[in-house]
């Protein structure tokens, strides 16, 4: 078989992702304008992760809109697979959740896979994935999220609760659905074949605690898709419950030439717990797609559409419109030169970690008034 052009799954993104091609290989809807214009009906404005498309796929959101629209309130629900430290990738579906939270006054369900972790990892103990679990609950806290409706939850400790909806979940399940929608091998370990029962539990989590049918509302980066197209929307009918919707997000480009920002590459992968030194260290040794010399430069311009630099302004570190386009177009131009532009973009970044890192801090004394327990 020829290799596919990219690859995207919930444990390895590969090659240059086509969103739109992913949008049609998914089966998932393009965020249109009219959607943007609905959402801004509830907030007055347009949250820039939507307006610059970042968050641009979704299932079922007008229909969670109409729903809340005639009062039938939804859940969020989002999670982290402990793996090591949050990178700032992780925190572009978090922040637009937290911003969610705050519109639209709602329950978030935020699950942490410890298990998962473990199974997929052959290098770690339960106890490595369960401790990184509790420093990335220090970065979801310290994040901004509601303590009154905030629930957070480690899969090896909540295990009574969820068990028993995994199982429900589970029964409806063959080997067959999980080797389509995953890849699983004749080598891959049972666990992992039974994983994504856990991972769908919570999208019914809510409506099976309390006894009612509760819309849920996933937001994630697309990686994540498989979990809700092959599991969790196929067996809600099936257990009664709605089928969850979904709001997807882009990738967070690592440091380097290519590829999402991940963990397994460290130099090039920015962590919420990175001292200051290290931060501005790795984002001045960053691929830009900058010409040889500077004579070059000015010549023929930068190339900001495959430069991480400047997709970290246009992700996180620009909130003006009018100030990112300044960047485009001079760097472009060749009037902005990288080193300068890597300068400004550190010293942001240096400032957002440590103001990120003092809430985390804070956080520490806060764990329990978030956690769900058996
Ligand atoms: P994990 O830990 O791989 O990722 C946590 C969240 O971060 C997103 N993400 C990124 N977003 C933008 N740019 C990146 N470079 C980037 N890298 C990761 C992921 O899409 C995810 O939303 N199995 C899950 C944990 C989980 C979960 C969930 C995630 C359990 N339930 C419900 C989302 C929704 C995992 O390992 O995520």
């Amino acid at each position: 078989m020829p290799e596919p052009e990219f690859v995207v799954t919930p444990w390895e993104v590969r090659g240059e992702v086509d969103y739109d091609k992913l949008i049609r290989r998914f089966g998932t809807r393009k965020i249109t304008k009219k959607l943007h214009r609905k959402v801004e009906g509830y907030t007055g404005e347009i949250h820039m992760f939507l307006r610059r498309g970042i968050f641009f796929s979704h299932r079922d959101l007008d229909w969670i809109l109409d729903m809340y629209d005639e009062g039938e309130k939804f859940f969020l629900y989002t999670g982290r697979g402990p793996s090591g430290h949050t990178h700032l990738g992780h925190l572009i579906p978090w922040i637009f959740t937290r911003y969610l939270q705050d519109v639209f006054d709602v329950e978030l369900y935020f699950q942490i896979t410890d298990d998962e972790k473990f199974l997929y990892h052959p290098e770690f103990s339960l106890s490595d994935t369960n401790s990184f679990a509790y420093e990335n609950i220090l970065d979801i806290i310290a994040l901004g999220f509601n303590p009154e409706k905030t629930f957070i939850f480690n899969d090896t400790e909540y295990g009574k609760t969820i068990y028993r909806l995994a199982l429900e979940v589970s029964k409806h399940i063959t080997f067959s659905i999980v080797k389509a929608v995953f890849g699983f091998k004749h080598s891959s370990n049972i666990g992992l074949v039974f994983f994504p029962a856990i991972q769908a539990v919570p999208c019914f989590l809510p409506s099976y605690l309390k006894g009612k049918n509760i819309p849920c509302l996933i937001p994630a980066s697309i990686d994540q898709d498989p979990y809700w197209r092959g599991i969790s929307r196929y067996v809600a009918p099936k257990l009664g419950y709605y089928k969850p919707a979904q709001i997807h997000s882009k990738f967070l480009p690592g440091l380097g030439k290519g590829g999402k920002m991940s963990s397994s590459e460290p130099e090039t992968c920015i962590f919420t717990t990175d001292l200051p030194k290290l931060v501005v260290k790795k984002i001045m040794n960053a691929y830009t797609g900058g010409r040889p010399t500077v004579d070059e430069q000015r010549k023929l311009g930068g190339e900001p559409n495959i430069c991480p630099v400047y997709q970290y302004y246009f992700f996180l570190f620009e909130e003006d419109d009018e100030k990112l386009e300044e960047i485009y177009k001079t760097c472009r131009s060749g009037e902005r030169l990288c080193g300068f532009c890597k300068k400004i973009l550190s010293g942001r970044v240096k400032e957002f970690i440590a103001e990120h890192q003092r809430k985390r801090e804070e956080a520490r004394n806060s764990i329990e008034r978030f956690m769900l327990r058996d």
